[in-house]
């Protein structure tokens, strides 16, 4: 039997604000150039992946009924919300001397050629997008310290993301499951996992590139730049790294976003957003 999520997996959509504008053109992430720039990378994904993972799963809503119809309600929610944040984040990468304008039209770029491929596409990437997201929270949650002497305003909006990406991190996944119940079991982890294999290659070499543009208009060299990003993602603090046991269970047949049960670990952070 396929695993699905578990039925006390609430997805609560926050729809917060951050005031983040002091930290405009400031190393943000405690004084460090390169993670500052890893994340800023990052961040000038998402307003426009975050609209397509929206789109990938709004197609196949109709489909839809119970829990699942609610949770895809609750991502939209969020989703919109992460979006909408971290596209006024970005406004703290200033224009004139970071290459904002490239490296959207290059993120655009890519998207528009999933888009082109049509919903199913659009689905199959958007599984694999938010399983490196939750992977990334899930990083983010086991080791707190990376956030430790960040401006407070923009380690609260990353906490944020991070919590609500893991609250929905199986909802597209349930969703390509229900969109896909007529194909056969084979056809449906072949394609998950050649689309893995596709978003591995191309989400992290972007990333990478991009950071690497961001520290060269820091006046890194090109060089310098590339060596300072993969040490961030790959050794230390090993941004990608961290997650490769999760990384792994995604190509064993019958995975699940939620055989990683980590809700317990999200009290605390629930505790902190939740309070009022
Ligand atoms: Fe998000
Ligand atoms: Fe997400």
């Amino acid at each position: 039997m396929q695993a699905r999520t578990p039925d006390d997996v609430v997805v609560t959509p926050r729809d917060l604000r951050f005031s983040t504008q002091q930290a405009r053109n400031q190393y943000w992430l405690g004084g460090d150039p390169v993670g500052t720039a890893v994340l800023n990378a990052l961040s000038l994904t998402f307003p426009d992946g975050e609209k397509m993972f929206m789109d990938a799963v709004r197609h196949f809503g109709g489909q839809l009924s119970g829990k699942l119809a609610e949770d895809v309600r609750h991502f939209l929610a969020q989703e919109a919300a992460h979006a909408r944040e971290h596209h006024a984040l970005n406004a703290i990468v200033d224009p004139t001397k970071y290459p904002v304008e490239e490296i959207l039209t290059k993120v655009r770029e890519r998207i528009a050629l999933t888009r082109s491929k049509g919903p199913y596409a659009i689905l199959l990437s958007t599984i694999a997008l938010e399983h490196f997201t939750a992977m990334m929270a899930d990083m983010h949650m086991q080791n707190r310290g990376l956030f430790a002497n960040a401006d407070p305003e923009i380690a609260r909006l990353w906490r944020w993301h991070a919590l609500e990406e893991t609250e929905h991190k199986a909802v597209a996944y349930d969703v390509f499951l229900e969109a896909t119940r007529h194909w056969s079991a084979f056809k449906r982890y072949r394609l998950r996992c050649l689309s893995m294999a596709y978003i591995t290659f191309h989400f992290t070499r972007n990333i990478a590139n991009h950071a690497s543009r961001l520290l060269e208009a820091d006046g890194y060299s090109a060089r310098e730049a590339r060596k300072a990003v993969r040490r961030f993602l790959w050794s230390d603090p090993g941004l990608f790294r961290r997650g490769w046991r999760s990384y792994i269970a995604w190509y064993r047949p019958g995975f699940h976003p939620w055989d990683l049960d980590n809700r317990a670990e999200l009290a605390d952070w629930r505790a902190e957003f939740d309070a009022s």
